[in-house]
């Protein structure tokens, strides 16, 4: 088939040549838009990251160019519009499960860092300030921890805490027997905020869940509670979350998503004026770490999304069932 590829990076360029089947690939820097989809004529499939965008008006224009296929290389689907796909019969493939692990060990990497500041004593130390004022942080082991979402991710980071000592609560409309088996306690959303030192967040964004953390549910928190989101930035009311922080009653945040992530990540704007003011109040809190959606990004994951992807497209050239096709 001929792919076009969106929203590429020099790795992206990378692991994609390596593991091609055979197709012919053309890379694109910039995320697919309605104002770029002229550049889709000519292709069979495009091949859809985080942070492009297709709506109806996309999927209208896609239909004419004749796209058969779109191959997200990436497990959520939230920019994706689905009934439009379905109305245009172009199939959506994606990648449902890649080294859960690569995200479920950033997600600690923002704990560890949030909580024993390392970031700021290594600036300290390379500057020769030893001094230990303003670093404290608190055990892991003994901890409680709410898990919000325990498919995929969610379990891989269950494992990481329970090695850790912590204790882990979950709350999740489709509770997992398996950790259920091993002990995990599910209770409702209000529950599990409530009882919870850190909040972690490890479900997909849908309409539903849109800001699911905001003004009401942060009452529910712990004074000073850490709230890591390594999943969707529209899971959370930034400027609610900005308030809690500014009050005291958010005691830590660590995000690799935001809602506005679009516009910013993947990208190197530090010779720009940062025109966000929201991230740029986000930067300017000393408890707050900010990582532009690398969860992801180990050298495993890449390497099983490019071998996916292409599988997911010879099952689509070879006619036989697609497992990861997603649909309403
Ligand atoms: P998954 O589909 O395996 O599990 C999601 C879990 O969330 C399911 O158990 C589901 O029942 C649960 N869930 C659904 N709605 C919920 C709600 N409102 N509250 C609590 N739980 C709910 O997905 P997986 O692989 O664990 O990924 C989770 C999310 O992580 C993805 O949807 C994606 O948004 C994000 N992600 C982020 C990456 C990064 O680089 N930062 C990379 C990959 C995924």
């Amino acid at each position: 088939m001929k792919i076009a590829i969106f929203s590429t990076c020099n790795y992206d360029q990378q692991f994609l040549t390596d593991f091609n089947t055979g197709h012919e690939l053309s890379f694109f820097a910039e995320p697919l838009s309605l104002q770029n989809v002229m550049l889709t004529k000519g292709f069979d499939a495009l091949c859809l990251f985080v942070n492009d965008h297709a709506n109806a008006q996309v999927f209208a224009k896609l239909e004419e160019n004749g796209i058969r296929l779109i191959l997200l290389r990436c497990a959520g689907f939230n920019n994706i519009d689905l009934t439009a796909a379905a109305a245009a019969g172009i199939k959506v493939l994606r990648v449902p499960a890649y080294s859960p692990q690569a995200v479920a060990e950033h997600a600690m990497a923002m704990v560890l860092t949030l909580n024993r500041k390392t970031h700021k004593a290594h600036n300290r130390t390379r500057e020769g300030n030893f001094s230990l004022e303003g670093l404290m942080g608190f055990n892991l082991h003994g901890a409680k921890v709410a898990l919000i979402g325990t498919g995929n991710i969610g379990k891989a980071f269950y494992h990481i805490l329970k090695g850790f000592g912590c204790q882990v609560m979950a709350y999740d409309p489709k509770p997992d027997q398996e950790l259920m088996a091993k002990g995990l306690q599910y209770g409702t959303l209000a529950e599990v905020l409530a009882d919870a030192v850190i909040v972690s967040l490890h479900c997909p964004l849908v309409p539903e869940n849109h800001h699911m953390i905001n003004s009401t549910t942060l009452q529910f928190f712990k004074k000073g509670a850490m709230l890591i989101n390594t999943s969707r930035g529209g899971l959370i009311n930034t400027p609610e979350v900005i308030t809690a922080l500014k009050s005291g009653h958010l005691g830590y945040l660590g995000i690799d998503v935001y809602e506005q992530e679009s516009k910013l990540f993947f990208a190197d704007h530090s010779a720009e004026i940062m025109t966000d003011e929201l991230i740029a109040r986000l930067m300017s809190f000393p408890n707050v770490l900010i990582t532009a959606h690398q969860g992801f990004f180990t050298k495993n994951a890449m390497e099983q999304i490019a071998g996916t992807t292409y599988s997911n497209a010879d099952a689509f050239v070879a006619g036989i069932p697609l497992a990861n096709e997603v649909y309403e």
